[in-house]
């Protein structure tokens, strides 16, 4: 099946998403630095810049930018608006910087490096001093504190805005309740809160492609 994934992926890469000189940069600036390949595929990061655009986004907040590629396509649906995007590597984020500033978003996106859960709560402090919410959350960093980082963005997002997850199906595991990787616990814990959380209403979708079998979450605050 593998394969028929790929080529289809290549197939509707052409249509939504051909060659972009910035953003076949940073994946290959990525790959020269080492980085895990581990960027969301193309029609993916499309569909991330359809859904932030989609809710009249203008602050995005992701977690995980590795190199920048789906940093990108989030910065580009608000031209006029400002990403925040949280790196705990610091070499990540150097790489990140170099490919946002030669795809021309570098001044309105601000890389910041440390921990997602030591960084959320200066977000908070800076929403408590009076600092806009956040439209769009793009949750992509480590998967075993899923559940306190989406309790996290609720605190931050808009009501009618959406925060959006990454990588919650993992090859079909979420689904096995006796799994013990602390992966899938996280995935399985951020689905649970969301689907019982007053505050939103969410739904979960498997995907397939040049990323394996794989998912995303998407919660829309109320
Ligand atoms: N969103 C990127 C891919 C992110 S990969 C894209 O699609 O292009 C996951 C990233 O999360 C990695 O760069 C990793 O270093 C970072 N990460 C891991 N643990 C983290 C943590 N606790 N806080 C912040 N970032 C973390
Ligand atoms: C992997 C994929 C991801 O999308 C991610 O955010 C982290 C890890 C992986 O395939 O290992
Ligand atoms: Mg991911």
């Amino acid at each position: 099946m593998e394969e028929i994934w790929d080529d289809v992926d290549a197939y509707l890469t052409g249509l939504f998403a051909p060659p972009d000189e910035a953003l076949d940069a940073a994946v290959a600036a990525g790959a020269a630095a080492g980085l895990p390949p581990i960027q969301v595929s193309a029609p993916q990061g499309a569909l991330l810049n359809v859904l932030a655009r989609s809710v009249g986004a203008r602050r995005i907040l992701e977690l995980g930018t590795l190199a920048g590629y789906s940093t990108i396509w989030l910065a580009r649906a608000v031209p006029d608006g400002d990403v925040v995007s949280l790196e705990y590597d610091p070499r990540h984020a150097e790489v990140a910087r170099e490919n946002l500033a030669r795809a021309g978003v570098g001044d309105r996106v601000d890389v910041r490096v440390g921990a997602a859960l030591d960084l959320l709560p200066r977000l908070a402090d800076d929403r408590s001093a009076g600092a806009e919410p956040f439209d769009f959350v793009f949750l992509d960093a480590d998967k075993a504190n899923l559940p306190a980082y989406f309790a996290a963005a609720l605190d931050l997002t808009r009501p009618g805005g959406l925060i959006v997850t990454d990588n919650v199906v993992r090859d079909g595991q979420v689904a096995d309740a006796a799994n013990t990787d602390a992966n899938v616990q996280g995935a399985r814990g951020v689905l649970e809160l969301m689907a019982s959380h007053p505050g939103v209403t969410a739904t979960a979708i498997q995907t397939v492609g040049n990323k394996g079998y794989d998912g995303f979450a998407i919660a829309l605050v109320n």
